[in-house]
C-alpha cells in the first residue's frame, strides 16, 4: 500500500483523520473518534490551537499542575508546571515548602543580553574589514531605526555590534554579533527581523562603498539568525539556612545533620566533575525548569540548548548547580541562563499561558527569570535530597502504582487498599494486577 501523499497539508482536518487513520491503523473509524475527542469543544479556541503550527489532526494533553507555597525574593507563588513524568511536581512543591520554612528562594537577574549572528564571506583582509568597520556599524545602526523605534520606546533595542574574525579557522570567514535588550519579550521576531536588515544593508554597503576593489565588493552573507546561546541573560537563584536546620530531615535518615549537608554537597560536587552524573543532574534541574517554561508559553527547546552549552563552558559540560557547606551555613545555588519573555508569541495566543501568567501576577521577564530558575533549584534540590537519603524509587513508585491502578480501573477502594499494601511490597504491573485479582485481558 502507498503511505506516501503529496498536499496533505492541503486538506481538510477531516480527511488528514481519515487518510492517516485508513492509511496507517488497523481500525479506520475508532481512530477518527479517538482523534475526534480530542478536539477542543469551542472551535474557534480550537483554530488558534491549530494555528501554532502545521497538519494539526489533534490537541496532545499533558496535566498542568501546580506547585504552591514558593516564597522568592520575599513574594508567593502557586507556580503552573506543565510535564508529564511523576513525581517532579510533588518534589517542587515539597521544596518550596521546606525552604518556605527557612527563608525562602532568592534570585537576582546578572543579564538579559539576547544575540543574533549574521554570518558572512568576504575575500578582502581581515585588516581592512577592521578599518572601514566602523562605517559599516553606523549603516547598519540606522538602517535598522523604524524596526527598533517601539523597542527602543519600551527601553530595549541594539546594544552593540561586534566584528568577529574567524580568519584562522575558516579563511574569509567573518561574523557580525549583535546584542539586543528585548525587554519583556523574548525578542526573537525582532532580533532575526533586524539580523535580516542588517545583511542586506552589509551587501549594499560592499556595493557602494568609494574606494574597494572589485574583490573587496564580493562579500557574501551565508545567514542571518539569532544565536540561542545568551551566556549574558542569566539568572541566578539560590536558599541558605544554617546546617543545624536539617536536624529533623537527617534525623530520619539516622545521620546528624552536618554529614547531610556534606553528603549533599558531595553528591553536587559530583555533578561538577562528571559529565555522565552532571547530565542527570542538570536533566532533573530542567524537569522544573522545562515544566514553567511550557506553562508560560516560552520556548523549552531554546531554554535546554542554552542551559546544556552553558553547562559546557569551560570545556567540560558540568553541573549548573553548587554548593557550599561552611561556617555552619549550608548554601546551594543555581546560576543559568533563561531567555524568557512574558509579552508576544504564544504567552498572548495559548489561553494557558495567559493564565500561568495571571497566576504568577503577571510578571516581567526578569520576575519570570527568577521564578522559573527558584523552581529549577527546588527541583534538584528535591532530587539530589532524594538520591542521597531514600533514593528516588519510593516516590516515583507511589505515583507509577497510581498510573498502574488507574490503568487497570481500580475503583477508590481498590486503590486506596492498594496503596496501603504497596507501602511495603515491590511496585510492579503483574503485582498490582494479582493484589486486584484482575485478569490479563483487562489490560488488552
Ligand atoms: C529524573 O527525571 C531526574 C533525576 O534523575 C535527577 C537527578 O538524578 O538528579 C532524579
Amino acid at each position: 500500500m502507498n503511505k506516501t501523499i503529496n498536499g496533505f497539508s492541503k486538506r481538510s482536518k477531516a480527511e488528514k483523520i481519515q487518510w492517516l487513520g485508513e492509511t496507517f491503523t488497523d481500525n479506520p473509524a475508532a481512530f477518527t473518534a479517538e482523534l475526534g475527542s480530542w478536539q477542543y469543544p469551542d472551535a474557534s479556541m480550537q483554530r488558534v490551537i491549530d494555528g501554532f503550527t502545521e497538519n494539526a489532526v489533534a490537541n496532545f494533553a499533558l496535566p498542568y499542575s501546580i506547585a504552591p507555597n514558593f516564597v522568592i525574593n520575599g513574594k508567593t507563588y502557586a507556580v503552573p508546571m506543565v510535564i508529564e513524568e511523576s513525581s517532579v511536581v510533588a518534589a517542587a512543591s515539597s521544596a518550596a515548602k521546606f525552604w518556605r520554612e527557612r527563608g525562602g528562594f532568592h534570585a537576582e537577574i546578572l543579564g538579559t543580553v539576547k544575540l543574533g549572528q549574521v554570518h558572512f564571506r568576504w575575500p578582502g583582509k581581515p585588516e581592512r574589514l577592521r578599518q572601514i568597520f566602523p562605517e559599516i556599524k553606523t549603516a547598519l545602526l540606522t538602517s535598522a531605526d523604524d524596526l527598533t523605534a517601539n523597542m527602543i520606546l519600551r527601553g530595549g533595542g541594539i546594544q552593540d555590534i561586534e566584528l568577529i574574525d574567524f580568519e584562522s579557522v575558516e579563511p574569509g570567514y567573518f561574523q557580525l554579533r549583535v546584542s539586543f535588550q528585548t525587554c519583556d519579550s523574548m525578542g526573537a521576531n525582532f532580533v532575526n527581523s533586524i539580523l535580516e536588515r542588517f545583511a542586506d544593508r552589509l551587501e549594499a554597503f560592499f556595493t557602494i562603498h568609494p574606494g574597494l576593489s572589485d574583490l573587496e565588493r564580493d562579500v557574501e552573507v551565508i545567514m542571518s539568525i539569532l544565536s540561542n546561546y545568551t551566556p549574558n541573560c542569566v539568572v541566578r537563584a539560590w536558599v541558605e539556612c544554617p546546617i543545624a536546620s536539617f536536624s529533623e530531615l537527617a534525623l530520619k535518615q539516622g545521620m546528624d545533620a552536618n554529614a547531610l549537608a556534606e553528603r549533599f554537597a558531595m553528591a553536587v560536587r559530583i555533578a561538577q566533575i562528571d559529565p555522565y552524573r552532571a547530565t542527570t543532574h542538570n536533566k532533573g534541574i530542567y524537569n522544573g525548569i522545562d515544566a514553567v517554561v511550557l506553562a508560560t508559553g516560552n520556548d523549552f527547546r531554546a531554554i535546554e540548548a542554552c542551559g546544556h552549552t552553558y553547562a559546557s563552558r569551560d570545556g567540560q559540560y558540568r553541573s549548573l548547580s553548587a554548593c557550599t557547606v561552611a561556617n555552619g551555613q549550608f548554601k546551594f545555588e543555581l546560576e543559568i541562563p533563561l531567555a524568557m519573555g512574558t509579552v508576544g508569541g504564544l504567552t498572548a495566543l495559548h489561553p494557558l499561558a495567559r493564565r500561568s501568567l495571571e497566576l504568577l501576577g503577571h510578571p516581567s521577564a526578569e520576575e519570570l527569570m527568577c521564578i522559573t530558575a527558584c523552581v529549577g533549584l527546588a527541583q534538584n534540590f528535591g532530587a539530589v535530597r532524594s538520591l542521597i537519603t531514600t533514593g528516588i524509587q519510593q516516590g516515583h513508585m507511589k505515583m507509577h502504582l497510581t498510573n498502574i491502578l488507574n490503568h487497570l480501573g481500580a475503583t477508590e477502594e481498590e486503590a486506596a487498599a492498594a496503596q496501603f499494601y504497596f507501602q511495603n511490597q515491590t511496585v510492579s504491573f503483574s503485582a498490582a494486577r494479582a493484589f486486584l485479582k484482575r485478569e490479563m485481558k483487562d489490560e488488552l
